[in-house]
């Protein structure tokens, strides 16, 4: 006898709406609007300023991991008001190459003045995870605007969950066996090759060590509790995958970042001054969209500490 699963016109099993390529989760003290069908929502009715108690925080956590970015808007934080936000996700950390914001080494900038052409960022005009160079890249990135562009200068993600579960059974096969080098050692030898109008503004001194710079982490991501597996390959600070000489690597690589261009996979984020965002780095790629000109975008940061990527190799030992 076979089984049946009955739908309702546009839900899922469960009887939920699917967002985010899973059913939309229930939400009781904060609203969310969902911003595509692929990943991101606002949420609304949160005052981040003041504490927050433990349904509600349990709630922004779940919407965080379900929609992997989300947005709040009017949030007029102190820099200690966003660090003392974004500790609810885990320890802030300093990076090496992204340059501080007013003086705080474990907050970072990213800023664009009126004069400065679009091609002031262009090795992050693709869709990118942050410093996977580091033994632990970052679980998120908490960003609030400072000023922004009237129109234009947009935030873009890709869920890297979707990306890989739309590959077929033997591309899944095939990056479920690698392993990528990702290195930011040359970074600023690089910069200093670029002409100095489209040099990146980058971090002038800081304490990580040459070995701080590189690891090797898996192709594809797997989420340390509920096992769902994401591609975790992207061309920033990118060497090869292992085993592979570098034309092989930048070949398969092309393709998979093509992959994540597919706009089903997106949602965009409109900024206004004070909003705030925090995203997901491990199952998601950004890119900030440079379409405007002769305006100030300034966006200050932190960067939360995330676990040493797990691949499906660890999960199968465990
Ligand atoms: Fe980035």
């Amino acid at each position: 006898m076979t089984s049946q699963v009955m739908f309702d016109a546009g839900k899922g099993p469960a009887g939920s709406p699917i967002v985010a390529g899973l059913p939309m989760p229930e939400f009781r003290r904060i609203g969310v609007e969902p911003i595509s069908g692929a990943c991101g929502c606002e949420i609304s009715g949160v005052d981040l300023r003041e504490p927050l108690d433990d349904q509600v925080l349990a709630e922004i956590m779940k919407a965080f991991e379900h929609f992997l970015v989300i947005l709040f808007r009017d949030q007029k934080l102190t820099p200690e008001q966003h660090k003392a936000f974004s500790r609810h996700f885990g320890d802030i950390t300093e990076l090496p190459q992204a340059p501080t914001y007013d003086g705080h080494r474990d907050m970072q900038e990213v800023r664009r003045e009126a004069h400065e052409p679009e091609n002031v960022v262009p090795s992050f005009e693709h869709f990118h995870t942050d410093s996977p160079f580091l033994l632990r890249p970052p679980k998120c990135i908490v960003m609030r605007a400072l000023e922004v562009p009237q129109w234009g200068g947009d935030t873009a993600f890709s869920n890297a969950y979707l990306v890989y579960e739309h590959m077929s059974d033997g591309l899944k096969a095939l990056l479920d066996g690698l392993q990528v080098v990702y290195s930011g050692k040359d970074i600023w030898a690089k910069n200093e090759k670029l002409a100095p109008e489209k040099r990146l503004r980058l971090r002038e001194s800081h304490d990580f060590t040459e070995d701080q710079l590189e690891s090797i982490h898996p192709a594809v991501r797997v989420h340390p509790e509920t096992g769902r597996k994401a591609l975790f390959a992207t061309t920033a600070y990118f060497k090869r995958f292992v085993g592979w000489s570098e034309e092989e690597s930048r070949a398969l690589l092309a393709y998979l970042q093509s992959l994540a261009q597919h706009l089903h996979y997106h949602c965009r984020v409109k900024w206004r001054k004070d909003t705030l965002i925090v995203w997901d780095n491990r199952f998601t790629l950004h890119r900030g969209i440079h379409d405007f000109k002769y305006e100030r975008r300034h966006l200050i940061r932190t960067t939360v500490v995330g676990e040493r990527p797990l691949g499906p190799a660890d999960i199968a030992k465990s």
